[in-house]
């Protein structure tokens, strides 16, 4: 017996590999994971007590979200994203962010189709194309980690169906400019592919930088997917819940997939979801000062040693992508990093980044003070070992 040959060719996800390494050797501090150090607002407690005291509400329900999910996600699209639904788009909520991306590669793709990620890129995007038998074609992104459009145009062939963007991004901090994601955007449309867009970061910007969600644009509605999560914003990561705005003829082939896989999304969670955007974006705007204070003293603390290590422009999101030069295989750092100095950080190599050594900062976890130990010991472990 053995595990499909589909299966054996995905990577095997590193943040649990980088968890034993952090539990081998207590006291370690993690720039690793991608997660807020803050809770979800106090108005999700709320509604998970009102959610408790229905019956009704131990059942299942419909497959795309409860109404009242949907009503609130429909008119935080409006303020926030400017996207003004019509009939060509339909919105499914999800059991998150990664899920979303799995029902759209489904419902878009046939085994054999190639899908066009951008590198550096999010790991789970690239096992969920490979899970769905397709191949990803990946492009390189410019020093400055931003999308080369004409490169992205060279790259299409008559397999590939979509074109993955997300920003801000994960692993770069990147934030794309709005003239890129308009010039992305067009070209899909042009060439008849898909472009999906993961906007799991959007209201982690910083220094003027400013998200766009390519939804947004006029004529995008019939070849656009935008992919949401509450996860980071609201510091919702376990209640698993996201959604996605689709086009309408797409609807049908999401919900057959949403129904043999989730039936519907978590209805506690979506109960707590209402809660939370109800909050809204002003929630999470109260927290992302501590985070932008954090974020400076990452990168003055990366700049003492820019000798040995070079970190482009990183506008958005709670990340850096920090090339260490003459550094080990990226694996090896990390491994040494944790060992000798009690500080996680994750591989670039995971991300798809294979030419030179460079790792994943992640400070969206770190209050002031493990920032400072945290980052300090950083950059004493980098100089450390690639000398300089
Ligand atoms: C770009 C991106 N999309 C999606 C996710 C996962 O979101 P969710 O928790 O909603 O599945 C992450 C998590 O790190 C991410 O970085």
């Amino acid at each position: 017996m053995r595990e499909s040959t589909r299966m054996s060719l995905v990577q095997t996800p590193v943040i649990p590999v980088v968890g034993r390494l952090i539990r081998d050797n207590p006291g370690t501090i993690s720039l690793g994971q991608g997660v807020v150090h803050y809770p979800p607002p106090p108005q999700a407690m709320e509604e998970v007590a009102r959610f408790a005291a229905e019956p009704d509400n131990h059942k299942y329900r419909l497959v795309d979200g409860i109404p009242a999910l949907l009503d609130r996600i429909r008119r935080k699209l409006a303020s926030d994203n400017r996207i003004e639904l019509t009939a060509e788009h339909s919105v499914v909520v999800t059991a998150g962010g990664n899920m979303a991306f799995m029902n759209a590669v489904l419902a878009v793709t046939d085994p054999g189709d190639e899908v066009i990620l951008l590198a550096p890129y999010y790991f789970n995007h690239e096992m969920a194309v490979a899970m769905a038998g397709c191949r990803a074609t990946v492009v390189a992104t410019d020093e400055s980690y931003q999308p080369v459009p004409e490169r992205i145009a060279a790259a299409i062939t008559p397999h590939t169906r979509a074109v993955v963007t997300v920003s801000p991004n994960t692993p770069t901090g990147a934030v794309y400019a709005e003239t890129t994601l308009r010039a992305i955007n067009d070209l899909c449309r042009d060439r008849g592919i898909y472009h999906i867009h993961d906007e799991a970061y959007e209201y982690f910007t910083y220094d003027g930088a400013r998200h766009v969600s390519p939804a947004s644009f006029g004529g995008s509605a019939a070849h656009t997917i935008a992919l949401f999560s509450l996860s980071k914003s609201f510091g919702f990561a376990s209640w698993r819940i996201g959604y996605m705005v689709i086009p309408t003829h797409l609807y049908g082939a999401v919900c057959k997939i949403q129904d043999t896989i989730l039936i519907c999304p978590p209805v506690v969670s979506q109960h707590a979801a209402v809660g939370a955007m109800g909050a809204g974006r002003a929630y999470c705007a109260a927290w992302l000062e501590g985070i932008a204070g954090v974020r400076r003293l990452v990168i003055e603390a990366l700049a003492e040693i820019g000798d040995v290590c070079t970190v482009p422009r990183a506008d958005g999101a709670f990340y850096v992508l920090a090339t260490v030069r003459g550094g080990p295989q990226p694996m090896a750092l990390v491994e040494r990093l944790v060992r000798e100095h009690h500080v996680a950080v994750i591989p670039g190599s995971t991300f798809g980044v294979t030419d030179r050594c460079t790792v994943r900062i992640a400070y969206g976890a770190l209050t002031r003070d493990t920032a400072a130990e945290g980052i300090g010991r950083l950059v004493r472990g980098i100089r450390q070992i690639v000398g300089g």
